[in-house]
């Protein structure tokens, strides 16, 4: 791995040299020499490709830093709408409510990034001095932009004056190497702790969600409270269907955002491709303030809450969500599905689990290795899997897409299939065993659920 990235690391280091050398003519020949020792092995780039590895090199950082830090200006809504960060600060703090102490951001998912902490902090956190149950230290980390996927704005005097969330939230989880729930980030993995309708059923204003979806506040309330660890509605703002047929919500599971290069649709249902779900997202769930064009929600019929808000249609003075697209998707492209930890499967199952998965498991014949999707139009109908159609239905297209497999080890809590429908692979493996009749012996199922935990 060292060898594969030193390579790109010294032609960055070339163009960054040529690149001084033109404006800062001293440090640049420094450059220059340092670059020239590098050239020995490998040689100088055209032109062309010096701004192609410039560039990638630009994306991949604005990408990252959007992918974590932006709110895209949604402060306007969870803050200055419904007034989330006053619940967070507390009364002691001139908010409402008893505030949110670490300990009850914990228990509700939210992580903390261990690389945005002072030295003395960490060890103050080690050594049990820090007052985890105390609102003011969730200022605090909120004032050291410490937890993931949250940005807090204070005012001149040091109030929170308002609340904005980033894709980090639902789509990042931490090591937990200070402790549970406090870690390095990892970008991209699901974060099925997180408890997403219990923070937004935090918030002191909840009448505009109750406005749009046409129901009272207490419905609401019923509804946030009903998701759970892991689970988020996206397709609430549009059809206002908030539960199954059979009365269980009709969140789906947070999926993670890592392994889906070379995947064509995007989420449970192919709503589209990563970059549109991601433009929706921005401007729809966390209503960030863009352009977002989508004639399909215009179906009054189908997504009648979408269609009376003019979803399909977003436009505004202030665009803070466009620019910054291109790099976002970039950066996830780049994010790979985690590899298993050493010793969590047996290596000698997992490879005649691949045998099956190739073979009489037909499971290749849609999860395509190595995307584990199928190239080109992923989708399927509902019963070419053997499920009801209730979220699929909720989609433009009525289907579900193939779901990469890569990293399954890393999402397994909360479930698997859109709704977590199944709560371990072996009993994935025997609905498939089921619906396709592949008459798998018990041996050759819990092989294949052996090479599932290895992807
Ligand atoms: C409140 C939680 C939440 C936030 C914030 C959020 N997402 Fe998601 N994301 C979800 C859920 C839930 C789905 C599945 C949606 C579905 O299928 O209905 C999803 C799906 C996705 C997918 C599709 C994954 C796949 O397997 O195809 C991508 C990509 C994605 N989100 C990226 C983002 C980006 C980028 C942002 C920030 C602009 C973001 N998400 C913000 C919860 C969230
Ligand atoms: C006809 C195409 C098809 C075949 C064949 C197929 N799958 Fe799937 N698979 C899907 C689709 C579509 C989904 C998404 C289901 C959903 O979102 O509810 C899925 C989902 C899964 C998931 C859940 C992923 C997650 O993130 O929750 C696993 C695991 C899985 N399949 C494993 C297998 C195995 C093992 C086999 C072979 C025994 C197999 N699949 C055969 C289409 C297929």
């Amino acid at each position: 791995m060292a060898t594969q990235l030193g390579k790109p690391m010294r032609w960055r280091a070339l163009a960054l040299g040529a690149f001084v050398a033109c404006c800062c003519s001293a440090f640049g020949l420094v450059r220059l020499a340092a670059a020239a020792d590098d050239a020995e092995d490998s040689p100088a780039l055209p032109a062309n490709d010096q701004v192609i590895e410039a560039n990638t090199e630009q994306m991949m950082s604005d990408g990252k830093r959007t992918f974590r830090y932006a709110t895209f200006g949604d402060e306007s809504w969870w803050g200055g709408t419904l007034g989330l960060h006053r619940a967070i600060e507390g009364s002691r703090f001139g908010g409402v409510g008893p505030g949110v102490s670490p300990a009850t951001a914990l228990a509700v998912g939210l992580k903390v990034d261990v690389d945005s902490l002072p030295p003395q902090l960490v060890a103050a956190i080690k050594n049990g001095k820090v007052d985890l149950n105390d609102p003011a230290t969730t200022l605090g980390l909120l004032q050291l932009n410490a937890v993931v996927g949250v940005t807090g704005f204070f005012d001149s005097q040091g109030n929170l004056s308002s609340v904005g969330i980033q894709c980090a939230l639902c789509h990042s989880s931490v090591d937990n190497s200070l402790a549970p729930g406090i870690g390095h980030r990892l970008d991209g993995w699901a974060n099925r702790d997180l408890n997403v309708g219990a923070i937004v059923a935090l918030s002191p204003n909840l009448t505009p969600i109750a406005t749009l979806l046409g129901v009272d506040v207490p419905t609401v309330l019923k509804v946030l409270n009903s998701w759970g660890p892991g689970r988020f509605d996206a397709e609430l703002e549009l059809d206002g269907k908030a539960f199954r047929p059979d009365g269980t919500t009709s969140a789906v599971l947070i999926p993670p955002a890592f392994g889906l290069a070379g995947v064509n649709m995007h989420t449970w249902t192919g709503w589209g491709s990563v970059t549109y779900w991601n433009a929706f997202v921005a401007n729809l769930e966390m209503h960030g303030q863009g352009t977002f064009f989508d004639p399909r929600l215009n179906d009054a019929s189908k997504f009648p809450v979408a269609a009376a808000a003019g979803f399909g249609n977003v436009t505004g003075d202030a665009d803070r969500i466009t620019s910054k697209l291109a790099a976002l998707q970039f950066y996830q492209l780049a994010i790979p599905a985690p590899q298993p930890p050493a010793g969590s499967f047996d290596l000698a199952a997992a490879q005649r689990g691949q045998t099956v998965f190739s073979g009489q498991g037909k499971c290749a014949s849609c999860h395509v290795p190595p995307l584990y999707t199928e190239p080109g139009w992923n989708m399927h109908a509902p019963a070419d899997i053997c499920v009801d159609d209730f979220q699929a239905s909720r989609s433009p297209d009525g289907r579900y897409r193939t779901s990469p497999l890569k990293g399954l080890w890393s999402h397994s809590q909360g479930g698997f299939y859109h709704d977590g429908r199944f709560a371990t692979l072996g009993a994935v493996v025997d609905h498939y065993n089921a619906c396709m009749n592949l008459g798998l012996s018990a041996q050759q199922r819990s092989d294949l659920v052996q090479y599932l935990d290895s992807l």
